[in-house]
């Protein structure tokens, strides 16, 4: 028998303090599609699917509005809904076609409180997105702040079925969908919920570098560049949005559904962030920390 467990990440919603200003960079540096503006609320996609972002005003603090996971089937989500409610955690379920372009969605917070939505069917597209020049294949991951990881860690295995990847000391765990990508979420200790960062994934190098070349032609501040991470060994970069931090990586490992597996518990240090500083002494990469924030700062003065 099937074990109900979630997909993939779906969407990512934003409050952001001026959708106009946003839609510029998700259109233009990101390069996805608006797929549909409903009052203030602007969908954009990069595939087939409706919607990867949505952004809404800020009425009050910007930050995460949703975040969106989907779920395979319909049988899978009610199976998923049944758990919530033998353990006597409230959600809110309901028909999402009319506001949210998905069938069926299940709604709750996690434990630290950010706010999630299981769904089951998003409006598919007729037609693909126009041709850009950086193919991304998909919204991949993102990482949200967490008050307590491991009861962060206990929640996302136990009602959506994740499965732990890999964890970075106690500050870091990094979790697995169903879709195998090394993490579709990351739960971070970073004392309050929130979102960290979202990472889209090219397909390869040639498509990140031309993302980055976006990036930098558009003065958009690159806060960490090209490296390789150790946990998920995908080749990519940050930069800042102006809603949240924007990584474009490739490479990352990928699970399959039925493989045997260890978590490895890593150590919490640089060469685990980037494994090309392997080898480099304290001095050394104190001197490219500084270069990089350099490079961010002059961006920022210059855009
Ligand atoms: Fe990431």
């Amino acid at each position: 028998m099937t074990i109900a467990r979630a997909d993939r990440l779906g969407y990512v919603a934003m409050r952001v303090e001026d959708v106009e200003r946003s839609v510029e960079f998700w259109t233009k540096v990101v390069q996805l599609e608006v797929s549909d503006r409903e009052g203030d609320r602007v969908y954009l996609r990069g595939g087939m699917q409706h919607h990867w972002i949505v952004l809404e005003p800020a009425d009050g603090a910007p930050g995460l509005a949703r975040l969106g996971v989907e779920v395979a089937s319909r049988a899978e989500l009610d199976a998923i809904e049944q758990r919530f409610a033998d353990a006597g955690v409230a959600v809110e379920s309901g028909d999402g076609f009319a506001d949210g372009y998905v069938d069926r969605f299940v709604r709750f917070n996690d434990p630290s409180g950010n706010p999630i939505e299981l769904y089951h069917d998003m409006v598919t597209m007729a037609v693909p997105p126009k041709p850009v020049n950086v193919e991304l294949w998909d919204v991949q991951h993102v990482v949200l702040g967490q008050t307590d990881v491991k009861a962060a860690e206990e929640f996302y295995t136990d009602f959506l079925g994740m499965r732990v990847s890999d964890r970075m000391g106690r500050r870091v765990t990094f979790m697995h969908f169903r879709n195998g990508w090394h993490h579709g979420i990351g739960l971070g200790s970073t004392g309050r919920a929130g979102l960290n960062h979202i990472c889209f994934q090219p397909p390869d190098l040639d498509n990140t570098m031309r993302a980055r070349a976006r990036v930098m032609h558009a003065k958009i501040p690159i806060t960490r560049d090209l490296l390789k991470h150790g946990p998920s060994g995908s080749v990519g970069f940050y930069c800042q949005g102006p809603d949240t931090v924007v990584e474009f990586s490739f490479g990352a490992r990928r699970f399959g559904e039925d493989e045997a597996f260890k978590p490895r518990l890593l150590p919490t240090n640089r060469e685990t962030g980037d494994v090309y500083q392997t080898g480099l002494g304290d001095a050394e990469l104190d001197i490219l920390q500084q270069l990089q924030r350099e490079n961010a700062e002059s961006a920022t003065a210059a855009g």
